[in-house]
């Protein structure tokens, strides 16, 4: 059930029945030669959908904008300051809250994300909103692990991974008729952590960060998404489950 293709009435009818939505959150950034700039955010509306499909839950527009500042020397990234994002992330949730939502998730598919996303939540939690709110980044659960282990001999890396990568083959395999397959050295550089953009070129000239984009195919895509709905889809049932604290206990 995707917000932007219902009516407010509709809205208001599950507004009745349920009170949870997702909110898939990507980047705008470069994946190497090997993968689309809008790796981060066509992945995570996906997965995202996929698992909103499954649940009869309600799915947000996708925030395909996040935290990119060391992807700025390749050309066609797009940042969002860290300050922004945590603005961002409580204009959302607060939007949704005032509507009658109470358990509101991000579905986060960019780790420079995490923790923007993780400080705006806080902050709604500082200021005493009510509601049960979250973020889980889809390739971040044990399972996941697991796959990149079967799937991709353990050379995920940690940028322009295969995983990633065979997602967005997955769900647009025209766009890569012009990407880049050869295989290369898989180098894990000692660096320091975070990066300016300059720093993150010079340690790592083609945009992977220990990573083997080049075993990603479409039919592994379609496994990882499979497993990652089912990983999320699990997680969340949980969390939906717990009550919610008495809201007419707390200070909005
Ligand atoms: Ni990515």
């Amino acid at each position: 059930m995707l917000l932007e293709n219902l009516a407010f009435p509709e809205v208001e009818a599950y507004l009745k029945e349920k009170n949870v939505i997702l909110i898939p959150v990507g980047s705008v950034e470069q994946h190497s030669p090997y993968g689309l700039i809008g790796t981060d955010f066509i992945a995570a509306e996906c997965i995202a959908r996929e698992t909103g499909k499954r649940m009869g839950i309600m799915v947000a527009p996708t925030l395909a904008y996040g935290i990119s500042p060391h992807h700025m020397a390749f050309s066609g990234s797009a940042t969002l300051m860290p300050e922004t994002l945590i603005l961002v992330v409580g204009d959302i949730v607060k939007s949704f809250l005032s509507h009658g939502f109470r358990r509101i998730f991000f579905i986060n598919g960019h780790g420079g994300n995490v923790n923007s996303i993780e400080t705006g939540l806080q902050r709604l939690k500082a200021d005493n909103y009510p509601g049960i709110f979250g973020m889980i980044s889809w390739y971040d659960y044990p399972e996941m692990v697991d796959i990149g282990r079967e799937l991709f001999d353990g050379k995920e890396g940690s940028h322009a991974t295969p995983s990633e990568v065979a997602v967005t083959r997955c769900l647009r395999p025209k766009e890569f008729g012009t990407k880049a397959t050869i295989e290369l050295e898989i180098e894990k550089p000692e660096h320091h952590w975070p990066l300016s953009a300059e720093e993150m070129r010079q340690f790592f000239p083609d945009g992977r960060m220990g990573s083997a984009p080049w075993l990603a195919t479409e039919s592994k895509g379609k496994m990882v998404i499979e497993r990652s709905v089912d990983a999320l889809e699990k997680k969340l049932r949980k969390i939906i489950a717990m009550p919610l604290a008495d809201s007419s206990k707390v200070q909005k």
